[in-house]
């Protein structure tokens, strides 16, 4: 027995000063392993005789399952000082200035974006998305644009090959528009609905105020007793908050699109005095929306009893008002990825824009 209580504490000492995994398992092996001093032991028990051999085996056993905890201790004793090593030598210190040669910056359209958002969040609007290939249904049909309707011309429409190519509803398009997710939602929603949906919207064309690629935001509510007077505040508020002028001119002017009826076009007021453009009072007027109530055969084609409910939608260029209010001349620019120009006209990633803390600075 004294054997056992040396040999107890040789192999818990040694277990507990291991100091890393290959010593433990070799350690293992000498104790327990299949021909450990444990193990041999254990084997001589065989040639006791029966009263010596229980005491004998019981003291075994124990000492067999303390050798194996105090192992499997250090094991993870040791396992969790290799990660915080690991965690200490990969520290980055998070606090430490980025390296202001690198600096990246916000692209205009994304910092135009988080404007808009900002602004019809705080209106109680969310945002809501939608494919950019589109079917012919979605992008024109169910917008009350039937085949054959003069307004599709004006769309100068990206088909895609190979999709019904003779024409009908499936056929596949580059979305002309945002308005298809107008659709996309009333058809998965029943009303209320207020969303704003921007996103990247193609047309086949191309010049200094046109680019084949564009973006737009879309505005949709609809209630049971949504009307006119909404729209108009609605929209006399986003202006004025966008463009950071509180008394902004806003004018409303009687317009046509197939999807809304009445439809107006949105002006507002500025000033090319000796040959300066300004944006605020003044004598002239610059269209920047499109906007109107939602034609009630919009509302049916989405499964939306017109009877009971209406509603108003807009749609805005999104590069038009980015040109506007930070002076952009060329439509182009935006999408040349030239680094002088976005470290000109970009923003920094931490002014994030919103209504308490100001939409640009
Ligand atoms: N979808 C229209 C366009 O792209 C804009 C618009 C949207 C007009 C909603 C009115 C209402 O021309």
């Amino acid at each position: 027995m004294d054997d056992l209580a040396s040999l107890r504490s040789e192999l818990i000492g040694a277990a507990e000063a291991a100091a890393d995994m290959n010593a433990i398992e070799e350690l293992r092996i000498t104790a327990l392993g299949k021909k450990g001093r444990i193990t041999q032991m254990m084997k001589g028990l065989g040639a006791m005789d029966p009263a010596q051999r229980k005491d004998a085996g019981a003291a075994l056993n124990k000492l067999k399952n303390e050798v194996s905890a105090v192992l499997e201790e250090r094991k993870s004793v040791l396992a969790e000082a290799a990660i915080d090593a690991k965690l200490m030598e990969e520290k980055v210190d998070v606090t430490l200035p980025v390296r202001p040669e690198r600096e990246g910056r916000i692209h205009p359209i994304s910092q135009t974006i988080d404007e808009v958002v900002a602004i019809f969040g705080e209106m109680g609007f969310t945002v809501a998305e939608g494919p950019d290939i589109e079917d012919d249904w979605h992008n024109f049909t169910a917008l009350n644009i039937p085949p054959e309707h003069p307004a599709r011309q004006e769309h100068d429409t990206f088909y895609l090959p190979g999709s019904g190519d003779n024409g009908g509803d499936q056929r596949m398009v580059l979305r002309t528009h945002t308005s298809p997710v107008q659709i996309r939602t009333m058809q998965k929603t029943q009303p209320p609905v207020r969303i704003i949906c921007p996103g990247r919207t193609y047309r086949c064309d191309s010049d200094a105020t046109h680019s084949p690629m564009f973006h737009q935001v879309e505005g949709l509510v609809i209630d049971k007793t949504t009307h006119m007077g909404h729209l108009k505040g609605c929209l006399i508020d986003f202006c004025r908050a966008y463009f950071g002028v509180d008394d902004l001119p806003v004018r409303f002017r009687p317009s046509y699109f197939p999807f809304t009826e009445p439809s107006a076009e949105v002006d507002i007021g500025c000033t090319r005095e000796g040959g300066q453009f300004r944006i605020g009072h003044g004598d002239d007027w610059l269209e920047i929306l499109g906007s109107g109530m939602v034609n009630p055969a919009v509302l049916e084609n989405c499964g939306i009893d017109s009877t009971v409910y209406q509603g108003f939608a807009f749609g805005v260029g999104l590069e038009r008002i980015a040109m506007l209010k930070y002076g952009i001349p060329d439509l182009r620019t935006f999408f040349e990825s030239d680094l002088r120009w976005l470290r000109h006209y970009g923003f920094k990633a931490l002014d994030v824009p919103s209504m308490v803390g100001g939409l640009n600075r």
